[in-house]
């Protein structure tokens, strides 16, 4: 299959999809988003296909977020189901019964941690950085991240990266658990490629029910959270700030919030 955002190799069993958008630090539009869906239906249909490596083209980012100059001026139904959106095309990730890991080259903020978040395990360069800034623009995460990275760092960290919108380093998130290993660039696909031939090895049914099991074990607790985030995450389009937030960063300045 083509893509006009993504690009993708198979190799041994193992699809490598990039996305590629380096001009906007590969931000997630809603092309990505369709073209990601299209991938995972294609994941689970092909059998050639083992597992997934996702990562971001050029030596920068990873993904820079959401598309902001596609949404500024959503109103609250539409942020609510972009939200709903992004919950659903990450849920296809998240729920693969074929691994997904995530080889994070460079900037995962916003809807970029989010993504990764949403992979099966996390691979980072030294030169990564992660973070959720959302409300530097009025806003709450909107594909998930409130709710998974509770799950993968634990609340109090969570929150304080959620409300401080602070961007951390490659060993800072692994210090977190955030990542599974940080590697040199260089290394970064090779040692992905060696943790999936690890995994392929095994038996495709154990790993499939290995993935279930364990996601089962953190959604049941969470299973509402995605439902209150798309609401609130709509309800920051009723704002002032939002529209300033989004606005701000589009015209390269600093935001002026007053709290409407
Ligand atoms: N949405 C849309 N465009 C984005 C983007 C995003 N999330 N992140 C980066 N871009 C675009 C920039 O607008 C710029 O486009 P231009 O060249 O047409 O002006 C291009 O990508 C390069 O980004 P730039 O900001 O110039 O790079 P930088 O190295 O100075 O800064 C970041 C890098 C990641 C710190 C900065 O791009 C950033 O803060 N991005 C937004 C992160 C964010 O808030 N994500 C959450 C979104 S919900």
């Amino acid at each position: 299959m083509i893509y006009q955002s993504l690009l993708t190799e198979l190799n041994d069993g193992i699809l490598t999809v990039t996305i590629n958008r380096p001009d906007k630090l590969n931000a997630l539009n809603k092309m990505v988003f369709d073209e990601l869906e299209m991938v995972m239906n294609e994941v689970a249909s092909n059998v050639a296909i083992r597992s997934v490596i996702i990562t971001g083209s050029g030596p920068k980012a990873f993904a820079a977020g959401a598309d902001i100059a596609e949404f500024s001026e959503f109103n609250r139904e539409q942020g609510e189901s972009l939200s709903k959106r992004g919950h659903q095309v990450f849920a296809m990730i998240e729920n693969s019964s074929k691994p997904v890991v995530a080889a994070v080259n460079g900037f995962a903020l916003g809807g970029g941690c989010e993504l990764a978040m949403a992979c099966h395990l996390r691979y980072c360069a030294t030169h990564a950085k992660f973070g959720q800034p959302e409300v530097n623009l009025g806003l709450i995460p909107g594909y998930g991240g409130t709710q998974r990275m509770t799950h993968l760092i634990g609340k109090a960290k969570s929150l304080e990266l959620h409300m401080t919108g602070q961007i951390i380093d490659a060993n800072e998130a692994y210090r977190l658990g955030l990542v599974n290993q940080v590697t040199t660039a260089e290394e970064l696909i090779p040692t992905v490629t060696s943790v999936l031939e690890t995994i392929q090895s095994k038996a495709p049914v154990a790993i499939g029910h290995v993935i279930r099991c364990i996601q089962t074990a953190v959604m049941e607790q969470g299973a509402d959270g995605y439902a209150c985030e798309a609401e609130l995450f709509g309800a920051c389009f009723d704002t002032e700030d939002m529209r300033e937030g989004t606005r701000a960063f589009l015209e390269k300045r600093k935001a002026n919030f007053n709290g409407k």
